[in-house]
């Protein structure tokens, strides 16, 4: 059986969609079947930092109404065999997402001999993001180190603990925090939340921890998950997180302001 992971978050721009490809693309290259979802229906980002926007032909919502099949929605990636993206709608309906038509497409996928199904959610409490967690396992929820990002957050935890099938069920949805665009410098001069301040908030145990990097805007543009940019430190810290949630335990890193050496302190570099 797939297991189904929402990556999610209260407030929109803090890195859900950066966060699911580089997801994707990690545990697809840890050798896991491994299929990543676009539910933010009028959007359609995910397929561009995946870089597979010009062969979307057949897109999620396709699928939900019948008007194609799985495996012609499903656009195989160029770099992973074993890795599939299933690109959102441009349609302006945001109610074309039905909750039976999404646990159809989850359980054929499931029968496709699928690992890992990652679902990209919209931003907030909108119906998108309400079908996107309804059937996870696990969720990711991505939080930036501010206030407002973590009070939006502990609002979806409120969410996953009573409005998806697991909490119906009487189980709970496994979730993890993941910390993006960190940037320790900021959090030592006090402009920003610490990991321990937002762990201690939110009560989760942390996934990983992003920290801001340029690379993150370079790599989408170039439709290149940053996790497949092995020297920048958001790639590498991304390669952990996927590490941890296939169970492996490693120290965090990049977390701490780096102390410039003699010579990059004279030229700057
Ligand atoms: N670690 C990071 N460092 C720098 N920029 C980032 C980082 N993570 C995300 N971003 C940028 O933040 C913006 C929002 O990211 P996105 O993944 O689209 O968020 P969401 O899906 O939550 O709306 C994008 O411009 C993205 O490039
Ligand atoms: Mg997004």
């Amino acid at each position: 059986m797939a297991e189904i992971i929402v990556v999610t978050s209260g407030k929109g721009g803090v890195g859900k969609t950066t966060s699911s490809a580089s997801l994707a693309c990690g545990l697809a290259r840890a050798g896991k079947k491994t299929a990543v979802i676009d539910f933010d229906v009028g959007l359609r980002n995910l397929d561009l930092i995946m870089g597979c926007e010009r062969r979307v032909v057949y897109d999620f919502v396709n699928v939900v109404n019948g008007e194609a099949s799985l495996r012609q929605a499903l656009i195989k990636d160029k770099r992973f065999e074993n890795l599939f993206v299933l690109a959102a709608s441009q349609t302006r309906d945001k109610d074309a997402l039905t909750k039976e038509g999404v646990e159809k497409v989850l359980k054929d996928l499931g029968e496709e001999g699928f690992d890992f199904i990652v679902c990209d959610s919209p931003a907030g409490i909108e119906k998108g993001a309400f079908l996107a967690m309804y059937f996870a396992d696990r969720a990711v929820v991505v939080v930036n180190p501010e206030v407002s990002s973590v009070r939006d957050s502990d609002r979806i935890l409120g969410l996953l603990s009573s409005k998806t099938k697991k909490a119906e069920d009487g189980g709970r949805v496994q979730e993890h925090l993941l910390l993006t665009r960190y940037s320790p410098r900021r959090v030592e001069a006090g402009d920003m939340l610490s990991i321990k301040d937002v762990q201690e908030i939110l009560g989760l145990e942390v996934v990983g921890v992003i920290p801001e990097s340029p690379e993150v805007l370079q790599s989408s543009n170039a439709g290149v998950p940053v996790i497949l940019d092995e020297a920048s430190p958001a790639g590498q810290a991304y390669t952990d997180a996927v590490a941890r949630i296939l169970g492996e335990e490693r120290p965090m890193r990049f977390t701490t302001v780096e102390k410039k050496g003699f010579f990059s302190k004279m030229f700057g570099a």
